[in-house]
């Protein structure tokens, strides 16, 4: 599609599937070299066969990531761009959640990102330039039901950018998360499967973005694509939600909510 991330290298975590998926297509259509890390070994596919890389990587074990770093720089010699995308949720009340569960979420969605910055940010250090995109949520600021130590892993996330933007600036790295709203991937597919009316949750989701539907993952590709490339160079340490502007819209008791809700159903895709 075009060459604005041409002779640069990426790193992608969590990319098999997904957000992640999406961002490394992103980025390869860019041009980049992208090395997707991944709790099993990925798979291109016959669109993107040579873009990408597909290496094993488990962002909680601090060996698993020294290795995949040492492959990339092997393999590639540089790595310019890392998306910290790998993440999980666990859908529980405070009373069902164990304190292995807590462990869990903390590992992947907060300790992974911030072990990850340790081991690629001495590479670019020497390159004297980098960017670093988180995958935050916008449950880093507002938070669903059961989802205490899901939000209490974003907003880490929300903070390490912030610490990581301070402390990296200096060097000539860019640290920016960008916020997913609702997007429909396997990670909430599941949630809303729970629920036996598919359809009126479907509906019911739509109504609650201003935008009257879900995102998709190629719509946080596309933030994450601008965040790393050179028309963000005086971007660091923000949050941007990509939300359909969901977290903007008070609500409403549903009564009242409803000529809104008729010119949503008019006017949504
Ligand atoms: N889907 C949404 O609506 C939404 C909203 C806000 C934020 N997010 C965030 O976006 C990111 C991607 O979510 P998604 O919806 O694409 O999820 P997904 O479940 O579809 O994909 C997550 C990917 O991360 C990988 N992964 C999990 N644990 C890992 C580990 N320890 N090491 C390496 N890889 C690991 C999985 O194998 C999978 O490929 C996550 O950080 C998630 O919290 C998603």
């Amino acid at each position: 599609m075009g060459n604005r991330l041409a002779g640069k290298v990426a790193v992608v975590t969590g990319g098999n599937q997904g957000i992640g998926r999406a961002i490394a297509e992103r980025l390869a259509e860019e041009d980049c070299v992208v090395a997707v890390g991944d709790l099993l070994q990925g798979r291109a596919d016959a669109t993107n066969a040579g873009k990408l890389s597909f290496l094993v990587l488990d962002v909680t074990d601090e060996a698993s990531i020294r290795a995949f770093v040492d492959q990339v720089l092997e393999r590639f010699g540089r790595i310019d761009i890392l998306v910290n995308n790998a993440g999980m949720v666990i859908h529980k009340s405070i009373d069902d959640q164990t304190a292995e569960d807590w462990d869990r979420l903390m590992a992947v969605n907060l300790r992974g990102p911030f072990l990850m910055a340790k081991y690629v940010v001495p590479e670019m250090r020497r390159a004297g330039s980098g960017a670093i995109v988180n995958i935050g949520s916008v449950e880093g600021y507002m938070v669903n039901p059961w989802h205490t130590a899901y939000a209490a892993t974003k907003a880490g996330v929300h903070g390490l950018t912030l610490g990581l933007s301070v402390d990296l600036g200096p060097d000539g790295i860019r640290c920016n998360t960008v916020c997913p709203g609702w997007i429909d991937t396997d990670l909430n597919r599941a949630y809303v499967e729970m629920h036996p009316d598919r359809k009126l949750i479907e509906r019911e989701l739509s109504y609650l973005h201003p935008a009257g539907r879900i995102g998709a993952p190629k719509e946080i590709a596309n933030a994450v694509l601008w965040l790393v490339s050179e028309e963000s160079s005086f971007v660091s340490g923000e949050m941007i939600s990509v939300d359909g502007a969901r977290t903007k819209k008070i609500p409403l008791p549903a009564i009242l909510d409803e000529e809104y809700r008729s010119k949503l159903t008019e006017t949504s895709v």
